[in-house]
């Protein structure tokens, strides 16, 4: 398949000093705020191991302004020096600390800024002309011969340090970016069948949009719905009432979409047939009519051997959120029973969205895993056919370093 872009194959980097921005917004604890899934950081490291002859400078963001999980990047610096990296970390982005620490690096040496959210420019969505001028961009650019984009999980924001130096360095995919784009290409448009979605979590939405995508361009065969996104289809098809853990006011707007794809595709997708529901902390699995007004926090146990079924005989599965509430113990069965068939299914399998993805790997399911998408936001928008402002800006230098 070929690439809209350029990619490390297609550029010298060996003794070059090289900017790479990656996306390693990690999970934290809210209490310690210490790190509890760095599986972001490990899905870039093939990109730093190509770049071991070169000096090595890091950009990254965490979190947002304001949010509990806005912490600096020194942490993950340490975890990449765990990971055997010769890592360093300057608590600056791009003012003289950060400059003087660039001039000093190294080659095999890996300088990480700080959290570029720190810098308000940053968080301006705008034009690659207009955000290749705010300070970030302007004050670092001449200091590198290369800019490698790694961070998938961010494409879908046009944001200084993801398009702007774009404008003015020769700019390639990393393995990352490289191998999303591929993957998720490749997935959408295989001749195979059945082709299944499995929808659950929140982001309701982004959700209602790439089941309405895929389903009008022939592209699923079924939609396997759970979670908020299934208790809101279950109450368009007036199967729940609103009271059973839907905040429904949310989106009242996307109930007539939802109503709409009920009815034109009533034999496609698939809604919870049974659930479980909180009960005084404990799980009670009950039919959809027994709900009486307590939480509906998971799929029932029928509603989960249906779908893993139907998964099981899958020739393509794409599954994105969990069924229920899976944070808590007694909630997580649908999740897993899911998870567990699109393990054991011998057909392609993308599993996406950082809560699922995590607990892939907590299952230790992730070599029977096809692809572990590393974006939340970004493979939704792929999905919906959405062009990524990143691969748009790596396809117009692309074009330019011709
Ligand atoms: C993500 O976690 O989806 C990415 O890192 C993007 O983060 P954002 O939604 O805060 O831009």
């Amino acid at each position: 398949m070929k690439l809209p872009f350029k990619t490390l194959d297609d550029v010298e980097y060996e003794g070059k000093r090289v900017l790479i921005r990656v996306d390693i917004n990690c999970s934290l604890d809210p209490e310690t705020k210490k790190i509890i899934n760095d599986s972001r950081i490990r899905a870039m490291t093939p990109t730093l191991e190509e770049l071991k002859k070169s000096k090595v400078v890091l950009m990254a963001h965490q979190g947002r302004p304001g949010s509990d999980d806005f912490i600096s990047l020194e942490q993950h610096t340490r975890i990449l020096r765990d990971l055997g990296f010769n890592a360093s970390f300057v608590d600056d982005i791009f003012g003289k600390a950060a400059k003087d620490a660039i001039s000093k690096l190294k080659i095999g040496e890996i300088l990480v800024l700080q959290n570029v959210r720190m810098f308000e420019g940053e968080m301006k969505k705008a034009s690659v002309d207009e955000v290749a001028q705010e300070p970030i961009v302007q004050e670092l650019y001449s200091l590198f011969d290369l800019f490698v984009n790694d961070a998938f999980g961010a494409a879908h924001r046009s944001q200084a340090s993801i398009v702007g130096f774009t404008k003015y360095l020769p700019s390639v995919a990393g393995r990352v970016m490289e191998k999303e784009v591929r993957t998720l290409t490749e997935i959408l448009s295989t001749e195979y069948h059945p082709w299944i979605l499995v929808l659950g979590g929140s982001k309701v939405p982004d959700k209602v949009k790439i089941i309405k995508r895929l389903l009008e361009i022939g592209r699923a065969d079924n939609v396997l719905l759970g979670g908020l996104i299934g208790n809101l289809f279950l109450i368009a098809a007036e199967k729940i009432s609103s009271q059973y853990g839907a905040p429904i006011k949310e989106f009242e707007d996307i109930l007539p979409l939802a109503k709409e794809l009920l009815s034109q595709y009533s034999d496609v997708i698939m809604l919870p047939i049974d659930a479980a529901v909180d009960q005084d902390g404990a799980r009670i699995e009950c039919s959809l009519e027994n709900i009486g007004g307590r939480p509906f926090y998971d799929i029932g146990p029928k509603t989960a051997e249906k779908f893993a079924k139907i998964i099981r005989n899958a020739k393509v599965a794409f599954a994105n959120g969990p069924m229920g509430f899976f944070e808590k113990d007694e909630f997580k069965h649908g999740t897993v029973e899911v998870l567990k068939a699109i393990s054991d299914c011998d057909c392609i399998t993308v599993v996406g969205g950082g809560h699922v993805s995590a607990m892939a790997e907590q299952m230790s399911l992730v070599d029977t895993i096809t692809h572990i998408s590393t974006g939340g936001g970004a493979t939704m928008g792929f999905m919906t056919g959405e062009k990524l402002p990143l691969v748009e800006a790596l396809e117009v230098a692309a074009k330019r370093m011709e």
